[in-house]
């Protein structure tokens, strides 16, 4: 099942463009940026077009039917105007519920974002892995069945943050954020058990690995922690096939649908990420 969604894009012989192909990521705010490292280095020949829908973040608090009708309305609008040869799906909120009807509704390649449950239960020795996500996540059927698929030997934690998408985002920002507020976020991921430790925990928010170094830091003992990143851009490498030589290096935007919170530090945290050109696309999210 996770194959399929990282995978199945209906498109078995994907036709390559000539010109250099149009890379579209989206994500519910600046999460995706993470996916978006992996998949500039690994397609140096693409034009990127990052969108953030800030104008619905968080995704996780959005009901199942609000968000499969908000991302199917907002990729409306960033096809007709962006033309992207494929997308990707920067939010395992969304991945985990709308890629069905993405790939229902338009005719291009999605390569989504999901859980890395497989991989964290080929990894684990304790046997105790956790799952660090949005409440949204948490709660899909998708997670479940990745679960039932993959890891029923182990036992897993499942742990649905409110916060942590946003202390990251802030974090990025350059605000402060104070350790024992993500000391709360991610304490329900330690479990012990009968002398186990949990040792693996897979993180389901692409916001997550943005704070990297404070959760190696912050946890109560050293865990692995797995970050999907790398493994979507080597499914994006492998539906448009090896990068083609052009003149000059591709050409990259960020697209956000509010940009309410876009502070100077924003702005320079987006250039780090090779996103110096920032574009308002407006879309207040009806409810
Ligand atoms: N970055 C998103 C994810 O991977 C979610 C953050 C949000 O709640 O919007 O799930």
């Amino acid at each position: 099942m996770q194959v399929d969604l990282l995978a199945g894009t209906g498109h078995r012989a994907p036709v390559l463009p000539q010109r250099r192909p149009v890379l579209l990521l989206f994500d519910s705010g600046l999460g995706g940026l993470t996916v978006l490292s992996e998949v500039a280095r690994a397609c140096p020949d693409a034009d990127m077009v990052y969108v953030a829908d800030d104008a619905a973040f968080p995704y996780g608090r959005l009901s199942e039917t609000a968000l499969v009708a908000r991302v199917l309305a907002v990729m409306e609008r960033l096809v007709a105007r962006y033309h992207p040869d494929l997308v990707v799906i920067a939010c395992n909120t969304a991945s985990t519920l709308v890629l069905p009807a993405l790939r229902a509704r338009f005719p291009i390649p999605f390569v989504g974002t999901v859980p890395a449950i497989k991989p964290a239960a080929e990894r684990t020795r304790s046997g105790l892995v956790s799952v660090l996500a949005t409440p949204g996540t948490v709660a899909r059927d998708y997670t479940r069945g990745l679960i039932e698929s993959y890891a029923s030997g182990c036992a897993v934690t499942l742990v649905g943050s409110t916060l942590l998408a946003g202390l990251a985002e802030a974090a990025l920002k350059g605000e402060s954020v104070p350790d024992e507020a993500i000391e709360a976020e991610i304490a329900p991921c330690f479990v012990s058990r009968d002398g186990r430790r949990t040792d693996v925990v897979t993180l389901a928010c692409t916001h997550y690995p943005l704070l990297l170094a404070r959760l190696r830091r912050l946890a109560p003992w050293p865990v692995e922690w797995i970050d999907p990143a790398a493994a979507v851009a080597r499914r994006v490498t492998q539906l448009l096939g090896p990068a083609r030589k052009h003149p000059d290096a591709g050409a990259a935007v960020a697209v956000f649908t509010a940009g309410a919170r876009l502070s100077g530090p924003a702005r320079i945290a987006l250039a780090g990420f090779g996103l110096a050109q920032v574009e308002i696309e407006p879309m207040p999210l009806k409810v």
